[in-house]
């Protein structure tokens, strides 16, 4: 489902739960997780807001989350906290017996939604054209179910930030080259990093459906990138580094690949959500990191490791809006429908799409 889709079929929540204060909607969440015990599961990713984040069974980056949700059997409930096409993936990867729930249908993602099927359709069919059989489809977890059942069609599978090498490896197993979808980004950091270079890749643009290569011969393209990029990363700039480097030269720079390759070639060390979470835990007090994420986690790994130095590469800090739209009212208002027997944001994926999305899913995990 598109943002736009989403918009159109919100449920907007009583006013009541915006007049609640803080204390008393957490007491409730607590009351309701306690009567529902294990009937209940709170899966949510790092980059929630605390508010959220407190009541978590558990939280993770997209492949924790997806595992978790697959090995979680005895919950009827998994309220999923964080975007659109996780819960769409923890439906997938849950029993038939469990009911996923989002408590805000407007948390999408701005780049899931860069690729929609009629486009992705439209871009096989020329592609095909051009380069025959020789291509396989990867899409990054962060997509649809619709273009995860594409890519399961046609052979190909999901990554995510932590495995993107080893499924690209995997993918130049399988074909000559490869169409990565939705992050441009995520997809050219990766490439490179397997030693492709820059002047083997091509983007695909989707809205103006037109191959982008500046090279003489098509066939030496190995990798091409889908033109979607995430709003958040992508507001981190060389610039940013470089005033760190001249005026606070003790910070190491650690950034996520789902922003620019200028900016992840100018960065100390780049890797997914677990990695900057791993590094930081890992580092030795009195250690500075500027680092080039989502705020809610970059803010909560300074609370957190009190003797290092953490602060978000991008002063004027990045949230996610979509992501922030999950907060207690939403939680509140879901847990309560719960209990009340009103399931409203039911997560549900059709049963063609899911096929072949798992098809996609299984070839990674
Ligand atoms: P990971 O959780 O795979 O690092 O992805 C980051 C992200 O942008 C999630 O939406
Ligand atoms: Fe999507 Fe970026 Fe937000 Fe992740 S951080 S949900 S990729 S917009």
């Amino acid at each position: 489902m598109t943002i736009l889709e989403t918009f159109n079929k919100t449920t907007v929540i009583p006013d009541r739960y915006f007049k609640m204060t803080s204390s008393e909607m957490e007491l409730r969440i607590l009351e309701i997780k306690h009567q529902l015990k294990n009937r209940l599961f709170l899966p949510a990713h790092h980059y929630q807001k605390d508010e959220v984040v407190q009541f978590a069974d558990v939280t993770g980056d997209s492949l924790q989350l997806a595992k978790i949700s697959a090995e979680n059997h005895e919950a009827d409930y998994i309220v999923f906290c964080g975007v659109h096409f996780m819960a769409e993936t923890a439906d997938m990867l849950s029993g038939t017996n469990q009911t996923v729930i989002l408590p805000d249908l407007k948390a999408g993602c701005s780049m899931a939604d860069m690729a929609d099927i009629h486009q992705t359709e439209r871009a096989w069919k020329e592609l095909s054209d051009i380069f025959g059989d020789s291509i396989l489809p990867l899409t990054y977890v962060n997509s649809t179910a619709g273009i995860k059942a594409f890519c399961g069609k046609h052979g190909g599978a999901t990554v995510t930030s932590s495995n993107a090498k080893a499924m690209v490896s995997w993918a130049f197993k399988q074909k000559e080259r490869l169409l990565f979808l939705p992050d441009q980004h995520l997809g050219r950091n990766t490439a490179f990093d397997l030693g492709i270079s820059l002047e083997d890749m091509a983007v695909w643009d989707p809205i103006q459906n037109k191959l982008i290569y500046d090279g003489e011969n098509l066939e030496q393209i190995k990798v091409i990138l889908w033109k979607g990029h995430c709003s958040v990363h992508e507001k981190f700039t060389v610039e940013q580094i470089d005033d760190f480097r001249k005026n606070q030269p003790e910070f190491k720079i650690i950034v996520h690949p789902e922003c620019t390759h200028e900016v992840v070639r100018a960065s100390d060390l780049n890797g997914s959500t677990h990695f900057i979470i791993e590094t930081i835990k890992n580092a030795e007090p009195g250690t500075k990191w500027a680092v080039g994420t989502e705020m809610n986690l970059v803010n909560r790994l300074a609370d957190q490791y009190t003797d290092r130095e953490i602060v978000s590469l991008n002063p004027n800090l990045c949230p996610c809006l979509t992501m922030n739209r999950i907060d207690l009212p939403h939680l509140l208002w879901s847990l309560e429908n719960i209990v009340q027997g009103r399931i409203e944001n039911i997560i549900s994926v059709d049963e063609e799409t899911k096929k072949y999305a798992l098809l996609a899913l299984n070839r990674m995990m």
